[in-house]
């Protein structure tokens, strides 16, 4: 194992400077500094110096060290949003963004970028990873990590490596061979290692091949030895699962305080099992991140310039409209507003969208704007009308902070008290929601015997509604001081992390009376809630009413028959996509489907706005004269929609994944680990567009495509007719924008290799930029293609000589140039 790699001269003295630190620490002392001090940050050492460190999930958007309302953060687009821009100047300015919240929020590292790949649809966390394919990921992850890192703040490439899914992640056993490992699932981390030089790593839950991520050999290479990693190997929360890890290139478990090194550590390294060395340079990475952060004396950060919040706020909308995908436009879009008398918004993701996805990559924004809002705000409130026509909630919502009041000290909101077993008070707080997670933070949770909920509830309607709680363990619900009802709440399957972030609810029917006051109180027995390392999610609430589905999508055609033009804003809810578990289906959740068929039917001029953060069926994509794919668009997301159809903005995104068009088609889908725990991912080279392009069959909308507001022609190609190993392949492509708008394409180029004496994809992606033009310009780009992605793998970069054919164009399909070249060899 080498230690640290200095790349200049002043990393050389900055390395001995560091390494003299090390050599002054006792054993005990060293082993201490290589597991956490809580949840987020990492043990302070006065002795040398060292103050604590502060990690933050986000990682569109920096949460900070507490979940909550009251210290709110910027909500960006998704990092599937983020992707289908294809741009890496909108992920580099979001990891300036994010380093501008960081240190807003005293956060010294993000826990983000996630690189995993899109191999399955059904994967619960797609949203948060940038898509189906290696070079488009390894693009975007690494200009976010250059953008957070530029400015002091380390980023944290994960969830390394093969975690692509969520069904038994903590245990599942990935079985990939060393071709895909490395031609897919590495290669999507390998430049935000090798050029983006990040500072740490996330090593996975899962296992690879027999051995878990924090045990395994990959840890060493190819990410140290190979790739020239010097920063930290941070665990995923609860990854290291015993001392063995700390003979592999793991370097600090979180959380803590407590884990599995420790004294047993220091025990192993005493009795020379372990040794003294392995523990000296993780303890070096972990200062050398130290002084890189600016948490080590005598070492300073650099500081990010600052951003307003109006710019942030305007950089969330800009990313939205980039990552937004027009996938179908019969001319109705751009519309003007002077030019519509009624416009009428259907969907329940129109009053409640989804701008990100669940579980902990949530951040809690100070303000959403819904799609209702922005298309309001553009073509005045009074021309829009609303319906829901369909229910998507799942589960209950929370109540709405104007709907409740804080009994002590009047203002809206709810009052939270923490109680011993003598119903003494430990800790009270005013919280402004009564959807609520405590995830690391000092509030007393397992110090506490029952936490209590107070607020005074003022129903905005008349009948029966649904109210309950949704957390684990029991709780009891008291309206007027009269308890009305009790539960035990069971996590539902195995996953901590999702039975945390996404519990069971347990309701009551209660009647009430629109503006009359109900003093409704909460209590929670926390012995009961199996609350582990101090964290509790509780949400207090309602179920969506129980309205007739047939009166709903009713009310809707109505009024999309009396308007000019209907959006259907259709999408997902947190019970089908979060962090956790997986999905069953991709089917919309509900009626939302026969909705659809219906406003179509009922008036052509429909647009669709799909709220998801991966692809859904689209049964009624024919019938419809519009489909806006907005993913989970962030805070601004109902700005950037209106933006994008009032034709402000142009649809900026192109897909990053394939969208079927049915579930059947979807050549690699299974998540579900066979008996014996593993997952084989037997498809190999082959996922995404590359399987789909094996398998012949083609998808609702191809991997690449996405419309503009103009035309485009692609007008020539010229690039070298020769190439060699590891050199850049120059290549000129030059395109006119043919249209009477200026515009944005993504111009991709494909290599495929006819007649391979090895197995290869049918094509696959080897470079694509954004391009912008006025109405008639032609734009001349120059793509530097580096011949490593020609290259396979088999026990190291083989590179096969003779003739490539590179195919550009704007999808993995329409592809109307071609240049051919000639590997040759050294
Ligand atoms: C997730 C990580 C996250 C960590 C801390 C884990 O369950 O997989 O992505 O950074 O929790 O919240």
């Amino acid at each position: 194992m080498e230690l640290l790699t200095p790349a200049t001269e002043h990393d050389n003295s900055t390395l001995e400077r560091l390494e003299s630190l090390v050599a002054e620490l006792t054993l005990e002392e060293k082993v201490h500094l290589l597991t956490g001090r809580d949840f987020w940050t990492t043990r302070p050492l006065e002795k040398i110096g060292l103050r604590r460190m502060l990690f933050s999930d986000g990682p569109t958007g920096v949460r900070g060290e507490v979940w909550d309302e009251r210290r709110p953060s910027l909500n960006f687009p998704s990092a599937a949003a983020i992707s289908s821009s294809w741009d890496p100047v909108i992920a580099d300015r979001l990891g300036v963004a994010s380093a501008v919240e960081a240190r807003r929020k005293g956060v010294d590292v993000v826990l983000g970028p996630t690189i995993n790949l899109h191999r399955s649809p059904l994967g619960g966390r797609h949203f948060e990873a940038f898509s189906e394919d290696p070079v488009l990921t390894a693009e975007l992850a690494a200009a976010y990590v250059s953008g957070v890192q530029r400015n002091g703040v380390g980023a944290t490439p994960k969830h390394y490596v093969a975690n692509d899914s969520e069904t038994d992640r903590f245990t599942v056993n990935v079985k990939v061979a060393d071709r895909p490992l490395r031609e897919l699932y590495l290669l999507a981390f390998e430049k935000a290692i090798v050029e983006a030089e990040a500072w740490l790593v996330m090593s996975a839950y899962n296992s690879i091949n027999g051995i878990t991520v924090t045990e395994n050999e990959l840890l060493e290479a190819p990410l140290n030895s190979e790739w020239g990693f010097n920063g930290v190997v941070i665990s995923d929360w609860t990854a290291v699962r015993s001392v063995n890890s700390a003979a592999a290139s793991q370097d600090l478990v979180m959380p803590g305080p407590e884990g599995p090194w420790g004294e047993t550590l220091v025990r192993a390294v005493t009795a020379g099992e372990i040794p003294e060395a392995a523990v000296d340079r993780k303890v070096l990475r972990i200062l050398q991140l130290a002084a890189r952060v600016g948490a080590l004396a005598g070492f300073d950060a650099v500081l990010p310039e600052p951003w307003s919040m109006e710019e942030l706020i305007a950089f969330a909308r800009e990313a939205s409209t980039a990552g937004t995908v027009m996938v179908k436009n019969d001319g109705l879009l751009p519309i003007s507003p002077a030019s519509v008398r009624k416009v009428a918004v259907i969907g329940h993701n129109a009053l409640h969208a989804r701008t990100q996805g669940g579980g902990s990559a949530t951040v809690v924004p100070e303000e959403v704007v819904n799609p209702l809002d922005g298309i309001r705000a553009a073509f005045s409130a009074d021309k829009v009308s609303y319906s829901m026509g369909a229910v998507v909630q799942e589960g209950i919502a929370e109540l709405p902070l104007e709907q409740i009041g804080n009994p002590v000290t009047g203002e809206p909101g709810i009052q939270v008290r923490f109680l011993d077993s003598d119903g003494q008070e430990l800790l009270a707080e005013d919280r402004q929601s009564t959807a609520l997670v405590w995830f690391g933070g000092d509030a007393p949770i397992t110090a506490s015997s029952s936490i209590q909920f107070h607020c005074i509830y003022t129903p905005a309607q008349n009948g029966t509604v649904r109210l309950g709680f949704s957390t684990l363990g029991r709780g009891r619900i008291f309206v007027d001081n009269k308890l009305i009802h009790e539960a035990t709440l069971e996590p539902v399957g195995t996953d901590l992390g999702a039975a945390l972030l996404a519990p069971p609810a347990a309701t009551v029917p209660l009647e009430v009376k629109e503006g009359a006051p109900l003093d409704l109180r909460v209590e929670i027995d926390t012995r009961t809630t199996g609350a582990l390392l101090n964290t509790l999610g509780i949400t207090i609430g309602i179920e969506a009413a129980d309205e007739d589905p047939e009166t709903l999508i009713h009310e809707a055609v109505e009024a999309a028959r009396a308007a000019d033009i209907a959006v259907v804003v259709v999408g997902t809810n947190s019970h089908v996509e979060s962090e956790g578990y997986d999905r069953a289906s991709l089917e919309l959740p509900g009626l939302q489907d026969r909705l659809v068929h219906a406003v179509a039917a009922a008036n052509p001029r429909t647009v669709v706005v799909v709220n998801s953060g991966s692809p859904v069926l689209m049964p009624w994509r024919n019938e419809v004269a519009a489909i806006l794919i907005g993913y989970f668009g962030g805070q601004e997301f109902g700005h950037a929609l209106a933006d994008i159809m009032t034709g402000t903005a142009e649809p900026g995104g192109r897909l990053p994944t394939t969208w079927p068009d049915r579930q059947e088609d979807v050549p690699v889908i299974n998540v579900t680990p066979d008996s014996d725990g593993s997952l084989t991912y037997a498809e190999g080279i082959h996922i995404g567009y590359r399987a789909w392009l094996k398998a012949g069959i083609t998808p609702a909308y191809e991997f690449g495509y996405g419309l503009g507001y103009t035309q485009w022609s692609i007008d020539s190609v010229e690039a070298p007719a020769e190439a060699t190993a590891n050199a850049a392949h120059p290549v000129i492509i030059a395109m006119t924008n043919t249209g009477g708008r200026a515009g944005k394409n993504v111009v991709q180029v494909y290599a495929e290799k006819p007649g391979s004496a090895v197995e290869r994809p049918v094509r696959w992606l080897v470079a694509a930029t954004p391009v912008w033009a006025e109405p008639g310009e032609t734009v001349t780009t120059v793509l530097n293609i580096p011949t490593r992605l020609l290259a396979y793998w088999d026990h190291g970069w083989r590179y096969e000589p003779g003739e490539y054919v590179l195919r550009i164009g704007t999808s993995v399909s329409e592809l109307p140039l071609a240049s051919t070249l000639v590997l040759v060899e050294d």
